[in-house]
Protein backbone atom coordinates (compact mmCIF):
# COMPACT_ATOMS: atom_id res chain seq x y z
CA UNK A 1 0.00 0.00 0.00
CA UNK A 2 1.39 3.16 -0.85
CA UNK A 3 0.58 6.27 0.63
CA UNK A 4 2.02 9.96 -1.01
CA UNK A 5 1.76 13.06 1.65
CA UNK A 6 1.79 16.47 -0.73
CA UNK A 7 3.59 19.14 1.86
CA UNK A 8 6.34 17.99 4.06
CA UNK A 9 5.80 20.94 6.60
CA UNK A 10 5.44 19.72 10.26
CA UNK A 11 1.51 18.22 9.87
CA UNK A 12 3.10 15.92 6.83
CA UNK A 13 6.19 14.72 8.46
CA UNK A 14 3.84 13.80 11.64
CA UNK A 15 1.65 12.15 9.03
CA UNK A 16 4.20 10.08 7.08
CA UNK A 17 6.11 9.54 10.80
CA UNK A 18 2.85 7.90 12.12
CA UNK A 19 1.81 5.59 9.15
CA UNK A 20 5.36 4.41 9.39
CA UNK A 21 5.58 3.71 13.18
CA UNK A 22 2.11 2.63 12.78
CA UNK A 23 3.11 0.41 9.94
CA UNK A 24 0.10 1.39 8.01
CA UNK A 25 1.35 1.54 4.64
CA UNK A 26 3.95 0.04 2.67
CA UNK A 27 5.53 2.93 1.34
CA UNK A 28 5.51 6.66 2.11
CA UNK A 29 6.42 9.26 -0.67
CA UNK A 30 6.76 13.11 0.96
CA UNK A 31 6.38 15.81 -2.17
CA UNK A 32 6.86 18.96 -1.54
CA UNK A 33 7.69 22.46 -3.46
CA UNK A 34 10.59 23.48 -1.37
CA UNK A 35 13.94 21.55 -2.95
CA UNK A 36 15.41 19.40 -1.07
CA UNK A 37 12.86 19.93 1.34
CA UNK A 38 10.86 16.65 1.51
CA UNK A 39 14.10 14.53 0.75
CA UNK A 40 15.77 16.05 3.88
CA UNK A 41 12.85 14.78 6.04
CA UNK A 42 11.99 11.69 4.54
CA UNK A 43 16.15 10.56 5.25
CA UNK A 44 15.56 12.11 8.40
CA UNK A 45 12.33 9.74 9.29
CA UNK A 46 13.65 6.56 7.60
CA UNK A 47 16.64 7.16 9.67
CA UNK A 48 14.31 6.10 12.46
CA UNK A 49 13.51 3.20 10.71
CA UNK A 50 15.61 0.60 12.60
CA UNK A 51 15.75 1.79 16.42
CA UNK A 52 11.92 2.18 15.80
CA UNK A 53 11.76 -1.21 14.08
CA UNK A 54 9.42 -0.32 11.06
CA UNK A 55 10.07 -1.35 7.28
CA UNK A 56 7.89 1.43 5.51
CA UNK A 57 9.89 3.19 3.29
CA UNK A 58 9.42 6.77 3.34
CA UNK A 59 11.44 8.94 0.17
CA UNK A 60 11.23 12.52 -0.83
CA UNK A 61 10.59 14.15 -3.73
CA UNK A 62 10.42 18.05 -5.11
CA UNK A 63 7.28 18.51 -7.06
CA UNK A 64 7.90 15.35 -9.08
CA UNK A 65 4.45 13.61 -8.82
CA UNK A 66 5.46 10.61 -11.13
CA UNK A 67 7.23 9.77 -8.33
CA UNK A 68 3.53 9.20 -6.35
CA UNK A 69 2.21 7.56 -9.34
CA UNK A 70 0.07 4.64 -8.31
CA UNK A 71 -0.77 5.17 -4.45
CA UNK A 72 -3.92 4.37 -2.87
CA UNK A 73 -4.40 7.25 -0.66
CA UNK A 74 -3.05 10.54 -1.26
CA UNK A 75 -2.87 13.37 1.66
CA UNK A 76 -2.76 16.67 0.92
CA UNK A 77 -1.57 19.16 3.99
CA UNK A 78 -0.20 21.77 1.31
CA UNK A 79 -0.52 25.87 1.78
CA UNK A 80 0.05 28.15 4.56
CA UNK A 81 -0.71 26.94 8.04
CA UNK A 82 -2.51 29.74 10.54
CA UNK A 83 -0.46 32.12 13.01
CA UNK A 84 -2.05 33.02 15.93
CA UNK A 85 -5.13 35.20 15.76
CA UNK A 86 -5.39 33.55 12.31
CA UNK A 87 -8.97 31.93 11.78
CA UNK A 88 -8.49 29.08 9.44
CA UNK A 89 -10.57 30.86 6.97
CA UNK A 90 -8.63 33.78 6.23
CA UNK A 91 -6.26 30.90 4.27
CA UNK A 92 -8.57 30.45 1.68
CA UNK A 93 -7.51 32.74 -0.64
CA UNK A 94 -3.92 31.69 -1.14
CA UNK A 95 -4.25 27.74 -0.22
CA UNK A 96 -7.46 27.07 -2.89
CA UNK A 97 -5.14 27.98 -5.98
CA UNK A 98 -2.71 25.34 -4.04
CA UNK A 99 -5.15 22.97 -3.29
CA UNK A 100 -6.81 23.11 -6.73
CA UNK A 101 -3.68 22.40 -8.73
CA UNK A 102 -2.00 19.76 -6.71
CA UNK A 103 -5.50 17.79 -6.65
CA UNK A 104 -5.15 17.76 -10.30
CA UNK A 105 -1.18 17.00 -10.59
CA UNK A 106 -1.78 13.99 -7.90
CA UNK A 107 -4.84 12.37 -9.95
CA UNK A 108 -2.60 12.64 -13.42
CA UNK A 109 -0.46 10.24 -11.82
CA UNK A 110 -3.08 8.13 -9.45
CA UNK A 111 -6.33 8.13 -11.13
CA UNK A 112 -7.32 5.49 -8.52
CA UNK A 113 -6.41 7.00 -5.17
CA UNK A 114 -8.62 8.19 -2.63
CA UNK A 115 -7.86 11.81 -1.28
CA UNK A 116 -7.72 13.23 2.20
CA UNK A 117 -7.44 16.87 2.62
CA UNK A 118 -6.28 18.56 5.87
CA UNK A 119 -5.57 21.96 4.07
CA UNK A 120 -7.38 24.85 5.50
CA UNK A 121 -10.15 26.04 5.73
CA UNK A 122 -10.54 22.40 5.35
CA UNK A 123 -14.41 21.97 4.48
CA UNK A 124 -14.06 24.23 1.77
CA UNK A 125 -11.01 22.85 0.72
CA UNK A 126 -12.63 19.30 0.74
CA UNK A 127 -15.39 20.96 -1.35
CA UNK A 128 -12.85 22.52 -3.72
CA UNK A 129 -10.91 19.42 -4.27
CA UNK A 130 -13.83 17.46 -5.10
CA UNK A 131 -15.35 19.94 -7.58
CA UNK A 132 -11.97 20.26 -9.27
CA UNK A 133 -11.10 16.51 -9.33
CA UNK A 134 -15.00 15.76 -10.98
CA UNK A 135 -13.88 12.57 -8.28
CA UNK A 136 -16.82 10.44 -6.95
CA UNK A 137 -17.40 12.04 -3.37
CA UNK A 138 -16.03 8.41 -1.69
CA UNK A 139 -13.19 9.25 -2.70
CA UNK A 140 -12.71 12.64 -1.09
CA UNK A 141 -12.20 13.08 2.34
CA UNK A 142 -11.56 15.88 4.78
CA UNK A 143 -9.72 15.14 7.73
CA UNK A 144 -11.29 17.49 10.36
CA UNK A 145 -14.16 15.64 12.35
CA UNK A 146 -11.44 12.68 13.31
CA UNK A 147 -9.06 15.64 15.02
CA UNK A 148 -11.68 17.72 16.88
CA UNK A 149 -13.11 14.75 18.22
CA UNK A 150 -9.91 13.94 18.89
CA UNK A 151 -9.44 17.12 21.02
CA UNK A 152 -12.79 16.76 22.61
CA UNK A 153 -12.59 13.46 24.05
CA UNK A 154 -8.83 14.93 25.40
CA UNK A 155 -10.81 17.39 27.18
CA UNK A 156 -13.37 15.37 28.87
CA UNK A 157 -10.61 13.14 29.80
CA UNK A 158 -9.62 16.33 31.54
CA UNK A 159 -12.42 17.70 33.02
CA UNK A 160 -13.40 13.68 34.49
CA UNK A 161 -10.16 13.19 35.37
CA UNK A 162 -10.28 9.84 33.53
CA UNK A 163 -7.71 7.92 31.26
CA UNK A 164 -8.42 9.41 27.44
CA UNK A 165 -9.16 6.01 26.30
CA UNK A 166 -11.96 5.59 27.92
CA UNK A 167 -14.26 8.71 26.76
CA UNK A 168 -16.00 8.41 23.46
CA UNK A 169 -17.20 10.96 21.94
CA UNK A 170 -17.71 12.55 18.51
CA UNK A 171 -17.18 16.24 16.93
CA UNK A 172 -19.63 16.99 13.77
CA UNK A 173 -19.90 19.90 11.69
CA UNK A 174 -17.69 22.59 10.05
CA UNK A 175 -14.00 22.45 11.17
CA UNK A 176 -14.08 25.94 12.64
CA UNK A 177 -13.47 27.54 15.67
CA UNK A 178 -17.20 28.80 15.50
CA UNK A 179 -18.68 25.84 13.36
CA UNK A 180 -17.64 22.56 15.17
CA UNK A 181 -20.79 21.32 17.13
CA UNK A 182 -19.22 18.82 19.72
CA UNK A 183 -22.00 16.24 20.49
CA UNK A 184 -22.11 16.59 24.19
CA UNK A 185 -25.27 14.16 24.44
CA UNK A 186 -23.84 11.84 23.20
CA UNK A 187 -20.72 11.73 24.89
CA UNK A 188 -19.71 8.80 27.16
CA UNK A 189 -17.50 7.40 29.92
CA UNK A 190 -16.90 4.00 28.64
CA UNK A 191 -21.20 3.51 27.79
CA UNK A 192 -21.99 6.06 30.87
CA UNK A 193 -22.89 9.69 29.63
CA UNK A 194 -20.64 12.50 30.48
CA UNK A 195 -23.56 14.28 32.03
CA UNK A 196 -23.76 11.78 34.72
CA UNK A 197 -20.77 12.93 36.01
CA UNK A 198 -20.63 16.79 34.37
CA UNK A 199 -22.67 19.38 35.08
CA UNK A 200 -24.10 21.75 32.31
CA UNK A 201 -21.62 24.20 32.85
CA UNK A 202 -18.66 21.86 32.71
CA UNK A 203 -19.69 20.49 29.55
CA UNK A 204 -20.23 23.66 27.87
CA UNK A 205 -16.35 24.40 29.08
CA UNK A 206 -15.21 21.31 27.24
CA UNK A 207 -17.35 22.06 24.24
CA UNK A 208 -15.62 25.97 24.19
CA UNK A 209 -12.37 24.51 24.92
CA UNK A 210 -12.96 21.94 21.80
CA UNK A 211 -14.02 24.44 18.94
CA UNK A 212 -10.89 26.93 20.08
CA UNK A 213 -8.39 23.58 20.77
CA UNK A 214 -6.03 24.48 17.74
CA UNK A 215 -6.63 28.19 18.15
CA UNK A 216 -5.51 27.72 22.02
CA UNK A 217 -2.17 26.25 21.00
CA UNK A 218 -1.41 28.31 18.11
CA UNK A 219 -1.26 31.08 20.07
CA UNK A 220 0.95 29.21 22.82
CA UNK A 221 3.48 27.68 19.57
CA UNK A 222 3.40 30.80 17.07
CA UNK A 223 2.00 28.01 14.77
CA UNK A 224 -0.52 25.48 14.08
CA UNK A 225 -0.64 22.14 15.34
CA UNK A 226 0.88 18.93 14.01
CA UNK A 227 1.06 15.98 16.91
CA UNK A 228 -3.09 15.79 16.49
CA UNK A 229 -3.37 16.55 12.66
CA UNK A 230 -0.55 13.75 11.98
CA UNK A 231 -2.43 11.45 14.33
CA UNK A 232 -5.54 11.95 13.12
CA UNK A 233 -4.70 11.39 9.59
CA UNK A 234 -2.75 8.20 9.98
CA UNK A 235 -5.78 7.47 12.54
CA UNK A 236 -8.33 7.11 8.84
CA UNK A 237 -6.08 6.47 6.69
CA UNK A 238 -5.44 3.18 8.85
CA UNK A 239 -9.29 2.81 8.33
CA UNK A 240 -9.45 2.81 4.61
CA UNK A 241 -6.27 0.59 3.83
CA UNK A 242 -6.80 -1.94 6.06
CA UNK A 243 -10.50 -1.55 5.68
CA UNK A 244 -11.56 -1.65 9.12
CA UNK A 245 -14.89 0.55 8.43
CA UNK A 246 -14.43 2.56 11.86
CA UNK A 247 -16.53 5.13 12.26
CA UNK A 248 -15.27 8.42 11.94
CA UNK A 249 -16.22 12.20 11.35
CA UNK A 250 -15.20 13.59 8.37
CA UNK A 251 -15.90 16.21 6.24
CA UNK A 252 -17.70 14.58 2.76
CA UNK A 253 -19.78 15.60 0.01
CA UNK A 254 -23.71 15.92 1.32
CA UNK A 255 -26.63 15.18 -0.91
CA UNK A 256 -29.80 15.03 1.18
CA UNK A 257 -28.36 13.41 4.86
CA UNK A 258 -28.44 15.10 7.43
CA UNK A 259 -30.63 17.54 5.57
CA UNK A 260 -27.68 19.04 3.60
CA UNK A 261 -27.44 19.66 -0.12
CA UNK A 262 -23.58 20.72 -2.06
CA UNK A 263 -21.40 21.03 0.77
CA UNK A 264 -18.70 18.84 2.30
CA UNK A 265 -19.05 19.00 6.26
CA UNK A 266 -18.16 16.94 9.03
CA UNK A 267 -20.36 13.82 9.57
CA UNK A 268 -19.56 10.35 11.12
CA UNK A 269 -18.81 8.10 8.23
CA UNK A 270 -17.76 4.66 7.90
CA UNK A 271 -14.38 4.42 6.27
CA UNK A 272 -12.83 1.86 4.49
CA UNK A 273 -11.18 0.32 1.36
CA UNK A 274 -13.65 2.09 -0.76
CA UNK A 275 -12.86 5.43 1.69
CA UNK A 276 -16.36 6.65 2.46
CA UNK A 277 -18.93 3.55 2.43
CA UNK A 278 -21.55 5.21 4.32
CA UNK A 279 -22.48 7.92 6.50
CA UNK A 280 -24.08 7.43 10.07
CA UNK A 281 -27.31 9.06 11.13
CA UNK A 282 -26.81 9.58 14.94
CA UNK A 283 -30.21 11.32 15.45
CA UNK A 284 -29.51 14.59 16.23
CA UNK A 285 -31.86 16.19 18.14
CA UNK A 286 -34.10 19.75 17.76
CA UNK A 287 -31.40 21.75 19.28
CA UNK A 288 -28.21 20.02 17.29
CA UNK A 289 -30.00 20.20 14.29
CA UNK A 290 -30.24 23.96 14.28
CA UNK A 291 -26.24 23.88 14.93
CA UNK A 292 -25.56 22.27 12.69
CA UNK A 293 -27.81 24.35 9.77
CA UNK A 294 -26.30 27.44 11.25
CA UNK A 295 -23.05 25.53 10.78
CA UNK A 296 -23.51 24.26 7.11
CA UNK A 297 -25.06 27.90 6.52
CA UNK A 298 -21.45 29.56 7.36
CA UNK A 299 -19.42 26.74 5.18
CA UNK A 300 -21.44 27.46 2.63
CA UNK A 301 -20.72 31.26 2.88
CA UNK A 302 -17.12 30.33 2.57
CA UNK A 303 -17.73 28.12 -0.31
CA UNK A 304 -18.99 30.99 -2.31
CA UNK A 305 -15.00 32.20 -2.45
CA UNK A 306 -14.46 30.03 -4.74
CA UNK A 307 -16.67 30.78 -7.50
CA UNK A 308 -13.86 32.34 -9.40
CA UNK A 309 -11.83 29.20 -9.29
CA UNK A 310 -14.76 26.79 -10.20
C1 LIG B 1 -5.85 22.35 13.48
C2 LIG B 1 -5.54 22.60 12.04
C3 LIG B 1 -4.75 21.51 11.42
O1 LIG B 1 -7.02 22.34 13.83
O2 LIG B 1 -6.70 22.86 11.33
O3 LIG B 1 -4.91 22.18 14.25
Amino acid sequence: MKVTIVGAGNVGASCAEYIAQKRIASKVVLLDIKEGFAEGKALDLFQTATTLGFNTSITGVTNDYAATAGSDVVVITSGIPRKPGMTREELIGINAGIVQSVSENVLAHSPNTIIVVVSNPMDTMTYLALKATGLPKNRIIGMGGALDSSRFKTYLSLALDKPANDIHGMVIGGHGDTTMIPLTRLASYNGAPVSHYLDQPALEKVAADTMVGGATLTKLLGTSAWYAPGASVAYLVDSILNDQKRMIPCSVYLEGEYGLNDICIGVPCILGANGVESIVDVQLNDQEKQLMSESAQKVSAMNAALNDIL
